[in-house]
């Protein structure tokens, strides 16, 4: 099959790229230059900001079907320049949701826990969003113009993705080991409830909803735990076998930009019963992110 994947440089879709080598004819696509590893895909630079180079891409190849993983993910940067974020979290998901439905090819979106206002999380795929900040308010939107323009399509909702993959970018996972290898203690934000998903996880399932699951609309595909940040911080360092100081502190205390989802987290009982790929306990995927971390330094 034809499977193209966007945002393909990014945590998620490096991941998907990666699991689809050898298995599916591949175009990868992304802003500039490959910096995945050399495999079997074929390569589309895009700017899913620009309203048709994506679309172009994916008419080109013909897709048959889309993984959509490419966003503004910066949620500060979202804050400071809402035009971007619109342009690119918006209009980039509609561009390649027109392209699906021409080409009568399955979508799945990858959206976000922070379509959610982070009162009374976890959230299952029935509660109401309410997004807050220009980050979720475009990735809401996203949503809705991936499920209103191509047919058929899935949302698959994941939260603080995270990879140990060699190339990937940092998260807060990889800040702690790196931190706490230097003997720095780590900042983490007590306050705040997430559902951490690992990269290579999130995009497994998001592979079975889009090659094998005729699922439509909404569906939560983050890690299975919801749990808070200092609480995960200590589980990826215990696995690392790493001491050394652990800060908890207030996300009001820390005046970012953009608000951020407090008791926020994904109900994922509706996924575990639906794929085959199961959404991970936190430590499992802890275990994973360890042994991709190893995989790196050999
Ligand atoms: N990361 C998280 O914690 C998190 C949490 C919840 C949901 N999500 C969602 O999960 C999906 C995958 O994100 P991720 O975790 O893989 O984040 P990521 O590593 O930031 O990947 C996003 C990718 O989109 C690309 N991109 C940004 N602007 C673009 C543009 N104008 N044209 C083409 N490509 C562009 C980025 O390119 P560059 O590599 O060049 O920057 C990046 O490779 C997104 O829908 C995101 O909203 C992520």
């Amino acid at each position: 099959m034809r499977v193209a994947v966007t945002g393909a440089n990014g945590l998620l879709g490096g991941a998907a790229v990666a699991l689809l080598a050898g298995r599916h004819e591949v175009l990868a696509l992304g802003r500039g230059p490959c910096r995945l590893p050399p495999g079997p895909h074929r390569w589309a630079a895009v700017d899913l900001g620009d309203g048709s180079s994506a679309g172009e891409a994916l008419r080109a190849f013909r897709a048959e079907a889309v993984l959509h993983a490419g966003a503004l993910t910066d949620v500060d940067g979202c804050e400071r320049d809402p035009d971007a974020a619109w342009r690119v979290n918006v209009g980039g998901t509609e561009q390649v949701a027109r392209a699906c439905r021409e080409l009568g090819a399955r979508l799945v979106a990858v959206s976000t826990d922070y379509v959610f206002d982070g009162e009374a999380g976890p959230y299952g795929e029935e509660d109401l969003p309410n997004p807050r900040g220009a980050y979720a308010r475009t990735k809401r939107c996203g949503e809705e113009a991936a499920l209103l323009l191509a047919p058929g399509c899935a949302v698959a909702r994941v939260a603080v993705v995270f990879s140990g993959r060699p190339g990937a970018k940092a998260t807060f996972a990889t800040q702690v080991v790196e931190k706490l290898s230097r003997g720095e203690p780590v900042r983490a934000f007590a306050d705040q409830v997430v559902s951490p998903t690992l990269a290579a996880s999130g995009a497994a399932m998001c592979l079975e909803l889009l090659l094998e699951s005729g699922y439509r609309g909404v569906l939560h595909a983050s890690g299975a735990t919801a749990l808070d940040r200092v609480d995960f911080a200590r589980r990826v360092a215990r696995r690392f076998g790493l001491s050394g100081e652990i800060v908890g502190v207030a996300t009001a205390d820390a005046r970012l930009p953009a608000p951020r989802p407090l008791r926020a987290g994904l109900r994922v009982d509706r996924a575990a019963g639906l794929l085959r790929e199961k959404p991970l306990p936190v430590d499992e995927a802890i275990d994973r992110f360890h042994a991709e971390w190893q995989g790196r330094a050999g």
